[in-house]
């Protein structure tokens, strides 16, 4: 018999899990590693596929909060991040479900917009599920808190920003 396959929200036990699926890709230098704690501290923000006991694929919703805008409300923003699926389920649909359930909480928590850092291969990928290529200067700065980990930073950046109106 086939194992089922399940989206669901991550729990704590699938932490450790999470962080293999990652590093897979970090170790390629497409990701950028997620140590642990970190990892366990944002379980929350993290959906998960799960086949049998393995789990194939995880992306995470991560609020950032409003947009400064002098004078103005800004919008509330998030980000789409550490989305990975195992390259052997590549092609299934599933990394296009996963970022449609953290579309749908965002819709839920009533976020106004969306965004992600991908590279130029996965662009395509992005906009098949609506989302618009953006310049990264129109996106506020705290976007980029992470990247003082990426060895890429900041002269060989090869980074490309999308957003979706939610
Ligand atoms: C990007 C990724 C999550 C896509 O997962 P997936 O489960 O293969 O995606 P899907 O099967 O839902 O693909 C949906 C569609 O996008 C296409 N697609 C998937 N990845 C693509 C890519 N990198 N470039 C262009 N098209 C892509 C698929 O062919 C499919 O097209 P179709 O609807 O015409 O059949 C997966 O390739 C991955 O884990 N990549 C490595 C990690 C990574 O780059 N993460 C992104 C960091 S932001």
């Amino acid at each position: 018999m086939k194992p089922k396959i399940i989206f669901r929200k991550a729990t704590i036990s699938d932490a450790v899990k999470i962080k293999k699926t990652i590093d897979a890709y970090a170790e390629e230098g497409i990701m950028l590693f997620r140590p642990l704690y970190e990892i366990y501290g944002s379980i929350r923000d993290f959906f998960i596929v799960e086949k049998g006991k393995k789990v194939i694929g995880c992306c995470a919703l991560h609020v950032l909060g409003e947009e400064y805008r002098p004078g103005r409300q800004g919008s509330i923003l998030a980000e789409v991040r550490s989305l990975a699926v195992l390259k052997k389920e590549h092609g299934k649909g599933i990394g296009t479900q996963l970022v449609k359930a953290c579309i749908n909480e965002a819709e839920a928590m009533e976020i106004d917009k969306l965004f992600t850092l991908t590279t130029k291969k996965n662009v395509a990928f992005f906009k098949k599920i609506g989302f618009k290529e953006i310049s990264t200067a129109k996106l506020p700065q705290k976007i980029w808190q992470e990247c003082i980990n990426c060895s890429r930073f900041p002269a060989d950046c090869n980074e490309v920003s999308l957003i979706k109106d939610i």
